[in-house]
């Protein structure tokens, strides 16, 4: 049997459920704060994201799905959304048509690390890329879409980390110095941190490695590498997002794992979600513009996991979809009177009522049993005596008052059922 690949799930209809209570207030949220909805294509050139996200990242370097066309295109299917949303800011100008573009996402991702709980191949993500200003009220306002999202599905357990990588010239200083701290203990260092000594420096302090953590305790922060302006960029976030009350720490060992990032990066972490804790990153990226092509423009967004928000919302049990009902089942007295069944589902279901019917030859008895599982509000019994002089029997399944109508009235019925 050809089952899926792993590291992709399927949806099943009952989770589409919560994607879909998740997905509404996204969209809720993004309409609240005048972000506009931005597709783009599942595949892209791969050198959009070498370049893009940086040659020397996990990413990059060792988890996209890339694949050569018949036509010996060089293609990948996307692992994340900003370089995409920013190929299509430059393609189509977004920059001349509107001096700010506050962009939204939803849409699957493809990283091909080792699956586990969180971790998958196949994700899904929602997101945000605001391009064209400098304003840290833009900074602020994205993480706080972000945060709004997580208190809204009913999240409790989050926590915001913050961090400001400034501008390449300081953070050069401090890699210099980062580099320096390490070399002295490079021994002592895991064997993947080693490697990143000479391939990317500041990803070191990302390490999940206790010893490496333990050693980097006393390792240079970058915030006494940044000048006045990226301070003060950092300060009025900080400042920001005190007035918007959303709780915060400072973390100088947040660099993410991505090499667009200038002056703000954050995340928000659950407690409840395992080792996968992140569900959500972001930051500035001021640079990513003009690097691949377009016009110098600032931006700040973030990213957000769909399946980790779900995992995080089952283990907090934050929240309870509303329990999905029908409004009306048919109940076939009498075999002979499929048709009749037929027309009248098309009957109701034109006059926007949600129907269900039996498509097998079930008893009543197990019909009700049925129009039961599907939360029926009334069941329409079609056949008896009443049929065959033009009328129906409504029952209301709560109350389990019958009444009885002429199909020519169709005013009453929907009165009732509605
Ligand atoms: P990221 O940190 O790579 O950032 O991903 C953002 C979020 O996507 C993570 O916090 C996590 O919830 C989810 N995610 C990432 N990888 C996986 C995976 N393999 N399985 C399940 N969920 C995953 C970005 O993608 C940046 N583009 C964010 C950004 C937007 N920065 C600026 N603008």
């Amino acid at each position: 049997m050809i089952k899926a690949i792993k590291g992709t799930n399927d949806i099943l209809p009952e989770e589409i459920v919560e994607w879909n209570y998740l997905i509404n207030v996204v969209q809720k949220k993004m309409q609240l704060f005048n972000y506009k909805e931005i597709r783009t294509p599942i595949f892209e050139h791969t050198a959009l994201f070498s370049r893009g996200i940086g040659e020397s990242t996990d990413i990059v370097s060792k988890e996209m799905y890339s694949f050569t066309d018949r036509s010996e295109n060089n293609v990948t299917l996307k692992p994340e959304m900003t370089a995409s949303v920013v190929r299509a800011f430059i393609e189509h100008s977004l920059g001349k048509q509107s001096g700010l573009n506050k962009l939204f996402y939803i849409s699957p991702m493809f990283r091909q690390e080792r699956p586990q709980a969180g971790r998958l191949r196949q994700f899904h993500q929602f997101g945000i890329e605001a391009i064209g200003s400098h304003n840290p009220m833009l900074d602020a306002e994205v993480i706080q879409v972000a945060f709004e999202i997580l208190r809204n599905v009913g999240l409790e357990d989050l926590t915001v980390t913050i961090n400001s990588l400034g501008i390449p010239e300081e953070r050069a200083k401090f890699s210099a110095a980062l580099k320096n701290f390490i070399e002295d203990r490079k021994s002592k260092l895991s064997e993947d941190s080693q490697r990143r000594l000479d391939t990317n420096v500041l990803r070191i302090l990302d390490s999940k490695d206790r010893n490496d953590q333990n050693l980097l305790k006393e390792a240079p922060s970058i915030l006494d590498f940044l000048g006045n302006e990226s301070l003060e960029h950092f300060e009025n976030v900080k400042a920001l997002l005190k007035s918007a009350e959303i709780p915060f720490t400072v973390e100088p060992k947040l660099v993410r794992g991505l090499d667009y990032y200038t002056h703000t990066t954050f995340e928000i972490t659950s407690t409840k979600v395992g080792s996968q804790s992140a569900l959500c990153g972001g930051g500035r990226y001021n640079l990513l513009v003009e690097q691949l092509e377009g016009p110098s423009t600032p931006a700040v967004g973030f990213a957000a996991g769909i399946e980790r928000i779900l995992l995080a919302c089952k283990s907090e049990q934050a929240f309870t979809p509303a329990k999905e009902e029908i409004d009306i089942y048919l109940i076939r007295l009498d075999n002979q009177l499929e048709k009749k069944t037929f027309e009248m589902a098309s009957l109701f279901r034109g006059n926007n009522l949600k129907v269900e019917l039996d498509y097998s030859t079930r008893s009543v008895k197990a019909q009700m049993r049925e129009a039961n599982k599907y939360n029926a509000r009334f069941v329409v019994f079609i056949g008896g005596e009443e049929f065959g002089n033009g009328q129906i029997q409504i029952k209301n399944m709560q109350t389990g008052d019958q009444t009885l109508l002429s199909i020519k009235d169709l005013e009453k019925i929907l009165q009732i059922v509605k």
